[in-house]
């Protein structure tokens, strides 16, 4: 009786996933797994019936009362004596984040006025049936809420690199998957293409494959498109989507013809994550833009690529350049806003600018010390953040 009861839970956690009733918020591989201390799973049918009826009183202290049970019921799952939590009986589920539900409900049963309390349910009741979608992403604004982990604001200070799954720090150079996560969950829909025209080890098609977006990735470097093969590969391809890696020069390659030949229409995300000119030499290749011999040369190699690659890209999408500044002979060389220029020359609007900490190289750790007394000496700062600019394509 009991392994029948886990299967019918198993299926009604399955079936709610494929429909689509919920979104899948951050990473996760398995998304059958729920985490129970953060999410609950509720009985939609039942649960609505009840904020039904906490609707209908009309005398404030009954209605804290009411909505205070079902707090507790919450935080307490054992003692749900209404079926609330029944994901066994026939019904709709919702997987909901415990603690935007616990807030959700405390703002109810902490209303000043009964009208309050009213309107807090109804939004409630909103957000768990309707979905107000958005044309480039799969987020619910009804439920805007529990997208807490997406950031919205321009300074980004991220400590820790995910290492999860096939991602490792192995490659010298690469962005932390945090960076497109990020913009894959904010600035596409599952199924949509991706394009990253500097793949490097294959961070970003490792992201887009967890999160159940196609990818191109174009990298110059064969050992370096070896790597990336076998990162992407350690990935498991849990939405079933393509992945296309290229060996090639992104300043020559014609990316038209190239999703032509793979039957690709348009792309609906671009990023880019160029050497930081000449700071890290990647190859001995001289159509790597890590050998430009002069900064008007990596320019115009760059503004290259922004030329070739904004016809594939739909109108009304977003396109994302990670780089960072660089020191030369003692000048502070600002790489990072010349090189946005070379976007915004050619029609892009500019959305945001973000800094990103900068993560210290072990090397530099080990020389902290040293740095600061560099930094003394020579009157200068240490570099401690690079850029993210962020664009959208406004003309056809
Ligand atoms: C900063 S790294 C990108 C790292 C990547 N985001 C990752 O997470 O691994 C820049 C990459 O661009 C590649 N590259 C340089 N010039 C290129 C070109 N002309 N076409 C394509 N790739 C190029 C380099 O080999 C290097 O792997």
């Amino acid at each position: 009786m009991k392994t029948k009861v886990k299967h019918k839970q198993k299926r009604n956690k399955q079936l709610f996933v494929k429909e689509g009733l919920t979104l899948p918020l951050t990473y996760q591989p398995d998304n059958d797994r729920v985490d129970w201390r953060k999410e609950a799973i509720i009985n939609q049918d039942m649960f609505l019936e009840v904020l039904a009826k906490i609707e209908e009183i009309n005398e404030s202290i009954r209605l804290r009362l009411e909505t205070k049970k079902i707090i507790d019921i919450i935080q307490n799952p054992r003692r749900d004596n209404i079926g609330i939590l029944n994901i066994s009986s026939n019904g709709g589920t919702a997987k909901i984040k415990k603690n935007i539900l616990l807030e959700d409900l405390t703002q109810i049963a902490d209303a000043q006025t009964l009208e309050r309390a009213k309107y807090y349910i109804n939004r409630l009741k909103k957000g768990l049936t309707e979905v107000k979608n958005s044309k480039i992403n799969d987020f619910n604004l009804n439920r805007w809420k529990e997208y807490d982990d997406i950031l919205t604001g321009s300074l980004w200070i991220l400590d820790k690199r995910d290492k999860s799954g096939a991602h490792n720090a192995g490659y010298w150079g690469n962005f932390i998957p945090q960076i497109p996560n990020q913009f894959l969950r904010r600035y596409t829909k599952q199924g949509e293409w991706v394009l990253d025209a500097f793949l490097g080890s294959g961070t970003t098609l490792i992201e887009s494959k967890r999160l159940g977006r196609n990818g191109i990735g174009v990298e110059l470097v064969p050992e370096v498109v070896e790597l990336a093969n076998k990162n992407i590969a350690n990935e498991k391809n849990i939405f079933n989507v393509r992945i296309e890696v290229i060996n090639g020069d992104s300043a020559e390659l014609n990316f038209r013809k190239e999703l032509e030949t793979r039957g690709i229409r348009s792309i609906q995300f671009l990023i880019m994550h160029p050497p930081y000119w000449n700071i890290i030499k990647f190859s001995n290749n001289n159509k790597d833009l890590s050998n430009a011999k002069t900064i008007e040369e990596f320019l115009n190699l760059f503004g290259k690529i922004v030329d070739s690659t904004y016809d594939i890209l739909d109108k009304d999408r977003y396109f994302a350049v990670v780089i960072g500044d660089k020191y030369s002979k003692g000048e502070w060389i600002p790489l990072g806003f010349h090189t946005m220029n070379e976007v915004l020359k050619r029609g892009y609007m500019l959305k945001s600018i973000i800094v990103k900490n900068f993560e210290e190289t072990k090397g530099k750790m080990n020389q902290k010390e040293l740095w600061r007394y560099r930094a003394l000496v020579g009157g200068f700062y240490i570099f401690k953040h690079e850029y993210i600019f962020l664009f959208k394509k406004v003309k056809k």
